[in-house]
C-alpha cells in the first residue's frame, strides 16, 4: 500500500485512536494507511492492529525524538493527549506544544487535535461561581487542551480542533457507572441537575475523526464538536433501567458534594460537571448530532450503546 496517506495515530491502543485505527483498517478501500503509535509493540492491542495491517511504532509521547520521527513521510496525524495517566495540565500542554511543532517540521497535511473548552472563556479564574483549581485552572483537563489549541495555530499546523464529548464508557471503566443506595437501590449519581450533556461512545470519536480526514480540506482550520447523544440525569438513568432490566436511580447531587468525594480528580471532574450544567446551552450547541452523524454514519446514541455494551457496566 505505498501509495495511501499514512495517518500516525496517537492512543491507537486505546479508546480514541483505537476508534480510528479499527476504523481505517476496517475499510479495505480507504485512502489512508495507519502508522500505530503505542509504548509497547507486543502487547496485544498493538499485534492486532499489525495484524490487521497497520505499521506499529514506539514512542512516547513525553520523548520528542520518538515524537518526531514516528511523523516522518506522514500525511496526517491524530493527536491524543492522556490527562488521567499524570492529572498535570502543564505536562498535557508541552506534550500538545511538542505535537505541534513536530507536525510543523514533518510537513503534515491535516492534523486532528482532540481538544476540549477552555472553560476560562466563558467563566474567568475571578469568577467563584466554580472553584479554582491549582491557581490557574476551572477544568484543569479541559483547560489544558483548550489553551493547547494556540500551540497548533501559532505554529500553523492545518489543523481540525476536534471537541470531543463524555465517554459512554465512562459508566464501564471510570466508575460512574450506578451504585447501590442504602435502600438497595441501584443510583446514577451525578450532579446535571435536570440538564442534558453531551455524550458519545469512545469508539464514536475515533470513527468521527475518520470522517474528518476524509473530508479533508474542507475541515481544516475548523472547529468541529461531536456527540451520539444529548441526555439528563434523569433520561441516563431511565435507558439503563431498560437496557439493563434493574431500576436506576437518578441521584442529583450539587458539583460541590462531588467535588468533596475525595478521589483522585474529583476536584477537576465535579468542576466539568459543574460547567457541563451551567453553560449546558453552549457545550452541547457545540457538539451537533447531524453533523456527527454525517462524520461517522454509525454514531451511537445512548440506547443503542447500552444495547450492545451495557451488560459490562458494573453494577456496585
Ligand atoms: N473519559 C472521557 O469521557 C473523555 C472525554 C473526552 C476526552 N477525554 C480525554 O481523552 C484522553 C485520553 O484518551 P483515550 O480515552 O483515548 O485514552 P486511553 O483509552 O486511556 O488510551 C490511551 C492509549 O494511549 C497510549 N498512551 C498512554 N500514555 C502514553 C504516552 N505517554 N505516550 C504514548 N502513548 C501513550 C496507551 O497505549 P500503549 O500502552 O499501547 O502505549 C493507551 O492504550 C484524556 O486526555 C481525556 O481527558 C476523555
Amino acid at each position: 500500500m505505498p501509495d495511501k496517506k499514512i495517518i500516525v495515530v496517537f492512543g491507537a491502543t486505546g479508546a480514541q485512536g483505537g476508534g480510528l485505527a479499527h476504523a481505517i483498517l476496517n475499510d479495505e478501500n480507504s485512502e489512508f494507511a495507519i502508522r500505530a503509535v503505542t509504548r509497547d509493540a507486543n502487547s496485544d492491542k498493538a499485534q492486532q492492529l499489525a495484524q490487521k495491517g497497520a505499521e506499529v511504532v514506539t514512542a512516547d509521547i513525553d520523548d520528542p525524538d520518538a515524537l518526531k520521527a514516528a511523523l516522518k513521510g506522514a500525511y496526517g496525524a491524530y493527536f491524543v493527549t492522556f490527562f488521567w495517566s499524570h492529572m498535570s495540565p502543564e505536562r498535557e500542554m508541552a506534550e500538545a506544544k511538542v505535537m505541534a511543532d513536530a507536525a510543523k517540521e514533518a510537513g503534515l497535511k491535516h492534523v486532528i487535535w482532540s481538544t476540549l473548552e477552555d472553560t476560562r472563556q466563558y467563566i474567568p479564574l475571578t469568577d467563584d461561581r466554580i472553584p479554582t483549581l491549582m491557581e490557574k485552572y476551572k477544568v484543569p483537563h479541559f483547560d489544558a487542551k483548550g489553551e493547547s489549541d494556540r500551540f497548533f495555530i501559532e505554529a500553523g499546523v492545518p489543523t481540525t480542533f476536534l471537541l470531543t464529548s463524555f465517554y459512554y464508557d465512562n459508566f464501564i471503566y471510570f466508575g460512574m457507572g450506578p451504585k447501590k443506595g442504602a435502600d438497595d437501590k441501584l443510583l446514577l449519581t451525578l450532579p446535571l441537575g435536570d440538564r442534558k450533556l453531551a455524550m458519545i461512545a469512545a469508539e464514536d470519536i475515533g470513527k468521527a475523526a475518520y470522517g474528518i480526514f476524509k473530508k479533508g480540506e474542507e475541515l481544516i482550520g475548523k472547529t468541529v464538536g461531536i456527540a451520539g447523544d444529548h441526555q439528563s440525569g434523569a433520561e441516563m438513568a431511565k435507558a439503563m433501567s431498560s437496557a439493563l432490566g434493574q431500576e436506576v436511580e437518578y441521584n442529583k447531587i450539587p458539583s460541590s458534594v462531588y467535588r468533596s468525594f475525595g478521589f483522585p480528580g474529583a476536584d477537576d471532574l465535579g468542576n466539568m460537571f459543574q460547567f457541563n450544567h451551567d453553560f449546558a446551552n453552549e457545550f452541547n450547541g457545540k457538539r451537533d448530532l447531524n453533523f456527527t452523524k454525517m462524520l461517522n454514519p454509525e454514531v451511537q446514541s445512548f440506547d443503542m450503546w447500552l444495547k450492545e455494551s451495557g451488560q459490562r457496566i458494573p453494577l456496585g
